[in-house]
């Protein structure tokens, strides 16, 4: 069987994963990239060009073949076709158009390996979080994957390293609060700017919003039950990187030595002497990967607190979209060989800061 990737969508995640895809093709063991595209549009015309020249493949409906061609823009497939010849298929599709596509499309793709889907598709498949839960993974048995949000990877990543003790202390941990402080929109949007702070509803009633709700279901693929978290999300007038606030509670006192050592034991995580998510988001545009670091997280560690050894607050970066696109490169690789992965999944080490 070909090792073919097929990614489902162009927008903010779509478009740098394929980029991302096609240019470590080799190293990763992909025989070949796919992207489906919708909508023929002229403002739309340079990215899929470029998509193009680096080697992608592009699908379409039967309906809009002949206007990506009047376009320019030459389909190599129709949407259904595009799917069933591949090997993982990645959905980066919005807020609730993955689960459609799984109804369409996917369930009766049965030669495809497996799926993977984004933040917003919640019920798609098993959780997962590069780093956080790879060991609940079942080869043959897993064939549909959601990626965490980013900010779920971010609370996950802080949980699992300050609380648990990077995965050595499972029970340790007594509850965590966290506010999500979004940016407004991604630098590749136009719309849904906010002028100023706006507070999200708690419409989880255990949870506050979706980002605990979701961390709680990742760490359960490890049969972890963490009922003690909580989350609320504030919209900011930025549109650099989320910043997250956390408050942790844990049964054993911990000094700021281990704290700091348990960080730096992770190297997917960061830190930084930084104090603001422009300067932190500069950094990953002038060293990282066509702009983005694949760090889990970046920590301002001298915002650290520590009150009686049990309570640690602080606040962390979610480096732009980077750890939803190391998470479903990391979730293919795993798809197309189980066996193999991590040693691929090297090739991305460069993007990976201690420091920032
Ligand atoms: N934005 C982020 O920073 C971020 C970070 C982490 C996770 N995520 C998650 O990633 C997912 C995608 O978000 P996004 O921000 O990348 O969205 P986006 O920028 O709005 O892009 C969505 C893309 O999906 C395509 N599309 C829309 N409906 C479709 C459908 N029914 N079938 C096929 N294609 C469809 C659109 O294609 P056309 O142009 O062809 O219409 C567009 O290219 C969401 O689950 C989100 O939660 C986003």
């Amino acid at each position: 069987m070909s090792r073919i990737v097929h990614v489902v969508g162009t927008g903010t995640i779509g478009e740098p994963l394929i980029g991302l895809l096609c240019h470590y093709k080799d190293k990763l063991g992909i025989d070949e990239v796919t992207f489906n595209k919708r909508t023929p549009l002229y403002t739309d015309r340079s990215k899929v060009k470029n998509l193009l020249e680096r080697g992608a493949y592009l699908s379409t409906s039967p309906e809009a073949m002949s206007g990506f061609e009047k376009l320019g823009m030459q389909p190599s497939f129709e949407t259904r076709g595009a799917i069933e010849r591949s090997a993982v298929v990645i959905d980066c599709t919005p807020s609730g158009a993955g689960l459609a596509n799984k109804e369409e499309y996917y369930k009766s793709a049965t030669s495809v390996k497996g799926f993977v889907a984004q933040g917003s598709e919640f019920g798609f498949g098993k959780m997962y979080a590069r780093g956080i839960n790879d060991e609940a993974l079942i080869p043959e048995e897993d064939r549909f994957l959601h990626v965490v949000s980013c900010n779920t990877h971010n609370l996950a990543a802080i949980i699992k390293t300050m609380a648990l003790g990077n995965g050595t202390m499972p029970d340790n941990l007594i509850s965590a609060d966290f506010v999500c402080m979004r940016r407004a929109n991604d630098v590749s949007q136009d719309a849904g700017f906010a002028p100023s702070p706006r507070v999200g509803r708690h419409k989880d009633e255990k949870f506050g919003t979706h980002h605990a709700r979701d961390a709680y279901h990742l760490f359960r693929t490890l049969n972890l039950e963490y009922g003690g978290l909580f989350s609320s999300a504030v919209k900011l007038n930025s549109q650099y990187m989320h910043t997250l606030r956390f408050r942790l509670k844990v049964k054993e006192p911990t000094t700021m030595e281990q704290l700091l050592t348990r960080v730096k034991e992770n190297d997917r995580l960061a830190r930084t002497y930084k104090k603001s998510s422009n300067q932190v988001f500069s950094f990953g545009r002038d060293h990282g990967f066509f702009g983005r670091i694949l760090n889990q997280t970046v920590i301002p560690h001298e915002a650290l607190s520590i009150v009686d050894g049990t309570d640690i607050t602080g606040f962390c970066f979610t480096p732009q979209d980077g750890n939803s696109l190391l998470s479903s490169v990391a979730s293919s690789c795993w798809l197309l060989d189980p066996d193999t992965y991590e040693e691929k999944l090297q090739v991305l080490k460069p993007w990976f800061f201690e420091e920032v």
